[in-house]
């Protein structure tokens, strides 16, 4: 897969940059061709020799090096490649990124890319965990920027937690997946996920208790596959995946705005909990509570159902619709049911007891509803029912 691909490897100052010693000489086992960068700390901590000795390349380490200039401008070297590679991001590089700072060679040339960034963080856990770093990373994820761990381990520093730089080769196979165009390159997705908040007044709302968390991983697994995802939000607590359209939205109405802008797709998936009843009297000014005034009376009103009106249009209807169903009994015959009147073509149910932990929780436990049946799936990570179902998306799509 890595055959012929060009690596711009931007070694960090941290004392995991040993490891990406390590990278070079399997990047180039596979195939690939590796310019490595320097920043001035990482030669404390790796030669530049035994970097281009590795490389069979020329590193380079200088902004004003004019003979690079004359070689090949910065402009010129960032572009050449189909990936760059961060190893390791110190939290010093995360937060030039984060803030676009370009005062030395490695953060001009992450300016200056139109290519791919991929990052493998490796800090003490404290660094890792400061807000400040934390906030770099929402920042870096929201622009796109794919972050490889770090994972929790002992660190050189003596300390244990987040931060330690994941393994050489699990960094390989996160290159081989940026890089790989995936089944689902080309295509078009649109996913709805989160809760919708319908307003009471100014200050309060009626909600429900979808974390967002499956319709995020879908989404993360259908970019994964090379899809370009619309995702449309509302005020999950979870955050929404880098790397992917995000739109965020508050009610069922603005939703369905948003659903409608972001058409056509090949695929739509309805993962959000939409609310069916917004309130028709909500109040423009915060409803006061008066001595003796008794309790407000609330009317509803029925929310637009987002999945029936996409599902049911004469013109653009995505190739395929699917649906969610949260049951809390007879599960099956109420989502067999729930797809003939929405008029999808699939519907994911599942059970929400209370007793089966699934809402709010990190497993989900599915049954797929399609023309041809009910299939059930076993209890899985929502991650892993995700990639399940990019993957049979991808299949029925891409077929
Ligand atoms: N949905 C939608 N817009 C709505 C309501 C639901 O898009 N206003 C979508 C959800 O995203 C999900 C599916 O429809 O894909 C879930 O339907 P549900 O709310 O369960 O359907 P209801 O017809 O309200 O069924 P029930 O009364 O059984 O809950």
């Amino acid at each position: 897969m890595l055959a012929d691909k060009r690596i711009l490897l931007i070694i960090g100052g941290g004392i995991a940059a040993f490891k990406a010693l390590d990278l070079i000489r399997r990047l180039r086992e596979r195939g690939a061709s590796v310019t490595p960068v320097l920043t001035k700390a990482a030669e404390e901590f790796v030669t530049p020799l035994s970097a281009s000795a590795l490389a069979a390349h020329k590193v380079y380490r200088d902004l004003f090096d004019l003979t690079d200039e004359a070689e090949m401008g910065h402009i010129e070297l960032s572009r050449a490649a189909d990936l760059v590679v961060v190893v390791p991001a110190t939290a010093d590089l995360m937060a030039k990124m984060a803030q676009g700072h370009a005062n030395d060679l490695a953060s001009t040339l992450l300016m200056a890319t139109d290519k791919r960034v991929l990052i493998a963080p490796a800090m003490n856990v404290k660094m890792w965990d400061h807000p400040a770093t934390q906030r770099n990373l929402a920042t870096l994820q929201g622009d796109g920027v794919l972050v490889a761990g770090p994972v929790e381990g002992a660190m050189a520093c003596g300390e244990f937690g987040p931060g330690r730089m994941i393994e050489v080769p699990e960094i390989v196979v996160a290159i081989d997946a940026a890089l790989s165009d995936g089944p689902l390159s080309g295509r078009k997705v649109l996913v709805t996920s989160g809760p919708t908040h319908e307003p009471i007044d100014p200050v309060r709302y009626i909600a429900n208790r979808s974390s967002g968390a499956q319709g995020t991983a879908i989404a993360a697994a259908l970019r994964d596959l090379g899809a370009k995802v619309t995702f449309v939000t509302g005020p999950a607590s979870v955050a929404p995946p880098a790397g992917v359209r995000v739109v965020k939205v508050e009610t069922a109405r603005e939703m369905l705005a948003a659903v409608e802008a972001g058409l056509p797709a090949d695929a739509a998936v309805f993962a959000a909990a939409v609310a069916d009843w917004r309130v028709a009297n909500a109040a423009d000014r915060k409803m006061k509570k008066t001595e003796g005034a008794g309790s407000p009376a609330l009317e509803f009103a029925e929310n637009p159902d987002i999945l029936k009106t996409v599902a049911q249009m004469e013109v653009g209807r995505p190739g395929l619709v699917v649906g969610f169903a949260a049951e809390t009994h007879d599960v099956e015959a109420n989502a067999t049911a729930k797809r003939a009147r929405k008029g999808c073509d699939w519907i994911v149910a599942n059970d929400v007891s209370p007793a089966t932990g699934i809402m709010g929780g990190a497993e989900n436990k599915v049954s797929i509803v399609t023309a041809d049946g009910v299939e059930d799936w076993p209890r899985l990570s929502k991650d892993e029912t995700a990639r399940r179902l990019a993957i049979r998306i991808a299949e029925a799509i891409s077929g």
